[in-house]
């Protein structure tokens, strides 16, 4: 994302509508529809909503894609306007505790289940120098950041990162400085997270109150180097050579890190770039964001996850191509560190103003939401580490106040998927209705994906209608096995696809329970329009 303009690269050597019009092409899949009736949440549409359609799915606990990694439920945090300071930490505030850190936001960050939390950046970290932010606080120097023109006080470091992360349960994922920051800084900032002691900055570590090493498992070698909005922008080959001597020290400082190169979804930076880093790296990166501001049309916006897919199968395919040459196993996998839904998008406009990206998302976002998780958890083989961008006021999930907090809409989804996913992803197949788009064929109204829990024997239907002139009835088909009776369905909708969350109304869009009377082997269900489903049940046997 290029904090001065409205530019905001997926792939680098594309314009954004290049790029656009290219995944476009690919198009989805399949067709047709029927079925019956079940349950329906919502009566107060803002319109009459038109006929059902009908549709069909089927999904069978044999058929398994792979196991979904938890680091898939993963958020990030950066210094960007308001996310570090008056959202995640708060000096002062009534509502943080005696460390500074927001409780309220903890307590709802928590129920978010984060299992790995990206930080410093984001593009912020291509000019951020760690070793500004460790020690006493009143000495820390500020410094102006050029990736978002802002002041930085350095109170929030390493050492508040790293309790962050324990007081929230998520494993850290530090991302190292390749822009303007060196190769000694980079191994010097492993060693005082992991280093033993008995070392300077090990040591370093200790005086400041921390005796145990942090062990911090996941590290980024940069990040987006290849756009220019980068400091230290570089093309691949740069990126690659200077890359290398990254990751070499970093692992020479502890070996037992994973390491995550950085990547861009276009096999042109891709490829060279692994093809060095291969043997020292574990993953790749890839970003994605659909900017609504750019494709404006409800459909158009909602088809737009068609594109992070793209992005999802392009960087699998380098990865697995480049480690098979190399005889690397396991493969290089894709860390998909950066994805969202950009909204009202007021970047730009004024670029110091520190509430630029706070940005208000609606029911159509939390869609957007929902079936782009739904592509990470088709696509668990490929994607075994990714990051929401961002947890707290900045493309968020979560807004502050000085005085409270609102749940965004796309809150919701992301709570409900990371708490109630299954560990293995089945293979569900939807036959239903089709919107058309310019930019990316015609994808179906129902957008699903499912996951299975041997042990239980618990089943998770997560279906997506995007229609939002009506419902779409389908008729699950469980391929033999049977749903035991006494399921739950989770279901988030809202009066029209605009509505949002407000201060006056904060649950305008949430999740609600209902009954799911569904049982056997086949069955109907009625998906409201625009709408998310949740169907678990046990199945028999
Ligand atoms: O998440 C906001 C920004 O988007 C990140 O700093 C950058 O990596 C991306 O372009």
């Amino acid at each position: 994302m290029d904090p001065q303009g409205s530019r905001l690269r997926t792939t680098p050597g594309y314009s954004r509508r290049e790029f656009v019009r290219k995944m476009g092409m690919a198009g989805l899949s399949l067709a047709a529809a029927r079925a019956v009736a079940g349950k329906r949440a919502r009566a107060a549409f803002a319109e009459t909503p038109a006929e059902p359609l009908t549709a069909k799915l089927k999904l069978d606990p044999e058929r398994q894609l792979g196991t979904i990694d938890p680091n898939l439920f993963g958020n990030f945090i950066e210094h960007l306007g308001r996310c570090i300071y008056g959202g995640v930490y708060d000096e002062g505030s009534q509502l943080a505790d005696a460390e500074g850190f927001r409780q309220d936001v903890l307590e709802a960050a928590r129920k978010l289940h984060v299992t790995q939390l990206r930080w410093p950046g984001g593009n912020f970290v291509s000019g951020y120098h760690w070793q500004d932010a460790v020690g006493p606080k009143d000495v820390r120097p500020a410094r102006y950041d050029l990736a978002w023109f802002q002041r930085e006080t350095n109170r929030f470091g390493t050492d508040e990162f790293i309790a962050y992360c324990h007081k929230l349960g998520a494993e850290p994922y530090i991302c190292v400085n390749v822009g303007n920051g060196t190769l000694d800084e980079a191994s010097r900032w492993v060693e005082y997270c992991n280093h033993p002691g008995g070392t300077y900055f090990s040591d370093l570590r200790k005086k400041y109150g921390h005796a145990e090493p942090y062990r911090v498992k996941y590290w980024g070698v940069g990040n987006e180097i290849y756009g220019e909005w980068q400091i230290g922008h570089k093309n691949a080959q740069d990126y690659a050579t200077s890359a290398v001597e990254f990751a070499k020290v970093m692992k020479w400082m502890d070996p037992s890190i994973q390491l995550v190169a950085c990547g861009s979804g276009d096999p042109d930076w891709d490829r060279p770039v692994l093809e060095a880093l291969v043997r020292h790296v574990d993953y790749i990166s890839a970003h994605h964001y659909t900017v609504t501001d750019e494709l404006k049309d409800y459909y158009e916006i909602l088809g737009g996850v068609a594109q992070m897919e793209a992005t999802i199968r392009t960087s699998g395919m380098v990865a697995e191509t480049v480690s098979q040459k190399a005889r690397k196993s396991p493969p290089v996998r894709t860390a998909f560190d950066e994805w969202n839904i950009l909204n009202n998008w007021r970047d730009g406009q004024k670029r110091d103003d520190p509430h630029k990206f706070e940005i208000s998302y609606n029911l159509r976002d939390a869609l957007w939401l929902a079936t782009a998780l739904n592509a990470l958890e088709r696509n668990c083989r490929t994607v075994r580490l990714a990051n929401l961008a961002q947890l707290v006021n900045d493309i968020a999930v979560i807004y502050t106040t000085p005085t409270g907090l609102l749940l965004r809409t796309t809150y919701f989804p992301l709570e409900l998927y990371a708490n109630r996913s299954g560990p293995i992803a089945l293979d569900v197949f939807v036959e239903a209705p089709r919107f058309e788009t310019k930019n990316f064929g015609s994808p179906m109204y129902l957008d699903a994906s499912a996951t299975y829990d041997e042990e239980k024997r618990r089943l998770a239907l997560a279906v997506v209608n995007r229609r939002k002139e009506g419902d779409v009835v389908g008729t699950v088909d469980l391929a033999g096995v049977r749903a035991k009776p006494g399921g739950r369905a989770f279901l988030i909708t809202g009066s029209e696809p605009d509505a949002q969350n407000t201060f006056e109304n904060p649950r305008a869009v949430s999740t609600q329970e209902l009954t799911l009377s569904a049982a056997g082997s086949r069955w109907e269900y009625r998906f409201p329009r625009h709408s998310i489903s949740w169907l678990e049940f046990e199945v028999e046997g």
